[in-house]
């Protein structure tokens, strides 16, 4: 009996398979979905798709199925666009029909449609739009982001100091610093670096990047349409988002009671400010709910990325020392060492200008971009993309596409220089993804990386505690991020 029961299994399992098998090669092909690896009922292309390394595994099936092709995570159907040319067709020539955010289940539970980066339709475009002018802008107290950025690196130098040419991993000042340029900017304030509030935040932000990049968390994101009814450590991460929420709500309440309409001095301010003028409009996206939701989002998506990047940055730059002297010589010729660096030197800086935008190409820290997905039955080339698929835009493949970065994989600043010695501007410099939904960050994100690494740099020499030669500059690929090995440094005055 127990045999006959296992053979059923057995033979209930291989016509599920041929079913599936037959039904998707009837489903793709010309006119229809892009093609792909045929899925196992319910798991999809698991034996394909490694999650560990899914940029890699993406560019295998591309080089067989073409540029547009369909992968299976778990049983939902992903459409992935690979190289420079059906990325730059959907997210820019065709921006309008690209716009929209793909289904991301653990945004999706915590924003319930609010905020910027997981919400869709005129609720993202309105907000989106005033939080961009928001950062732009000059009206938002009495300093710049760009000061904001200055002071801040002044904290930082300080820290680094103490280490007194002491080895050090530098990954949590630099957090610091970044989650302060935020705070800065968001609340109006920094913190010290032992704050405990501060502290109880940042270590609020890192508990939620481990859980996302847990394995957990990926499967998660593959299975969360059963995973969110069970119980398990899932779970977890939505009472961090809570406790950040709490923080961020707590502000909002001292702004309220101190609020000057006629001076709003950061992102809180003119975000109530705007509520305000908007208070008769039932149906208005600037309310209360939506402030909270929307500082969360500034936090989650610009903390992370950019001290990721400049820690990434600084390793690079302790693997190749004659890169680094050659950025130090360019900032002693062009700034000096007796104030500090601003974003008006960086025109004057190609080479260092060169080695910044090199650093965010080869480590490609958002391989994937953020899933986009299409409103509308959308034809894109000889196929059919359904309405609500799942679109990865695969910004690694435009970053490391060998017709425009000859040796990809190599680190050289030389990808972004004319032979003359100017720098070189590139289409394929894709690291914010691109079109209506690029990183609205991008600018205060390029901000931050070049002037922390060019008053770092003014300061100290980096100096690894290995060989360079033996330094690992392989990326961690963890969820949906490329993360640099860990290592230690050290900083000497100069
Ligand atoms: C090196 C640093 C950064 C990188 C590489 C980066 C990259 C990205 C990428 C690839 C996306 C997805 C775009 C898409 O959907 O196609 C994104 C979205 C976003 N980023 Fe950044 N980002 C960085 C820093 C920042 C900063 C500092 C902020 C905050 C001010 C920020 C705020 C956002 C927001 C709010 C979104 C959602 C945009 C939307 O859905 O409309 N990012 N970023
Ligand atoms: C580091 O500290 C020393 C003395 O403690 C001080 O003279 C120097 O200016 C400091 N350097 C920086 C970059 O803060
Ligand atoms: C340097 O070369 C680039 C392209 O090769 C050219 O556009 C630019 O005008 C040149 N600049 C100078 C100062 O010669």
């Amino acid at each position: 009996m127990g045999l006959l029961a296992a053979a059923t299994v057995v033979l209930l399992v291989c016509i599920a398979c041929l079913l599936s098998f037959a039904t998707w090669r009837g489903r793709s092909g010309k006119g229809k979905m892009p093609p792909g690896p045929a899925p196992l009922p319910m798991l999809g292309n698991v034996l394909q798709v490694k999650p560990k390394n899914l940029a890699k595994t993406l560019q295998k099936l591309s080089e067989e199925y073409g540029p547009v092709f369909t992968v299976h995570m778990g049983s939902d159907p992903v459409v992935v666009l690979h190289g420079h040319d059906v990325v730059k067709e959907a997210l820019i020539d065709r921006a309008d029909e690209f716009a929209a955010r793909g289904h991301m289940p653990i945004g999706d539970r915590a924003n319930n449609g609010l905020g910027i980066i997981f919400s869709n339709n005129e609720e993202w475009l309105q907000v989106r739009r005033f939080a961009l002018s928001t950062l732009r802008s000059f009206g938002m107290g009495k300093r710049t982001v760009e000061e904001r950025i200055q002071e801040e690196t002044g904290y930082l130098l300080e820290e680094i100091n103490k280490t007194k040419g002491t080895p050090f991993d530098p990954t949590f000042m630099l957090s610091c610093a970044v989650s302060n340029v935020i705070c800065s900017i968001v609340f109006g304030q920094r913190y010290d670096y032992k704050d405990k509030k501060f502290l109880a935040l940042m270590n609020n932000m890192n508990n939620i990047f481990e859980m996302i990049n847990s394995l957990w968390g990926q499967v998660h994101s593959m299975f969360s349409k059963v995973l969110d009814y069970l119980p398990g450590p899932h779970n977890k991460i939505f009472s961090e988002f809570d406790a950040l929420k709490a923080f961020v709500s707590e502000e909002v309440k001292m702004h309220q009671a101190s609020l000057n309409p006629s001076s709003p001095q950061d992102f809180i301010d003119c975000f109530l400010s705007k509520m305000q003028e908007e208070k008769e409009h039932p149906n208005s996206n600037f309310h209360m709910k939506n402030l909270i939701t929307t500082t969360f989002d500034l936090f989650t998506a610009g903390t992370e990325t950019t001290s990721t990047t400049i820690r990434y940055g600084l390793l690079l730059l302790l693997k190749y020392p004659k890169i680094q002297e050659k950025v130090q010589e360019e900032i002693d010729q062009v700034v000096g060492r007796s104030r500090r660096p601003c974003v008006a030197d960086r025109t004057q800086m190609p080479y260092t200008d060169a080695v910044v935008h090199e650093i965010q190409r080869f480590i490609a820290l958002i391989p994937l971009s953020l899933p986009h997905t299409v409103t509308k039955d959308t034809c894109f080339r000889e196929y059919v993309i359904p309405k609500g698929t799942t679109i990865f835009p695969v910004l690694s493949s435009v970053l490391h596409d060998s017709k425009e970065f000859p040796n990809p994989n190599e680190f050289n600043p030389g990808h972004f220089l004319n032979e003359n010695g100017t720098f070189r501007k590139s289409e394929f410099f894709m690291p914010f993804s691109a079109g209506k939904r690029v990183c609205p960050g991008e600018g205060l994100a390029r901000m931050e990386i070049f002037l922390f690494m060019a008053t770092i740099l003014q300061n100290f020499t980096l100096k690894p505690v290995i060989d360079p030669q033996e330094l690992n500059i392989t990326p961690t690929l963890s969820g949906t991020g490329n993360v640099p090995p860990v290592y230690q440094l050290c900083a000497l005055p100069r």
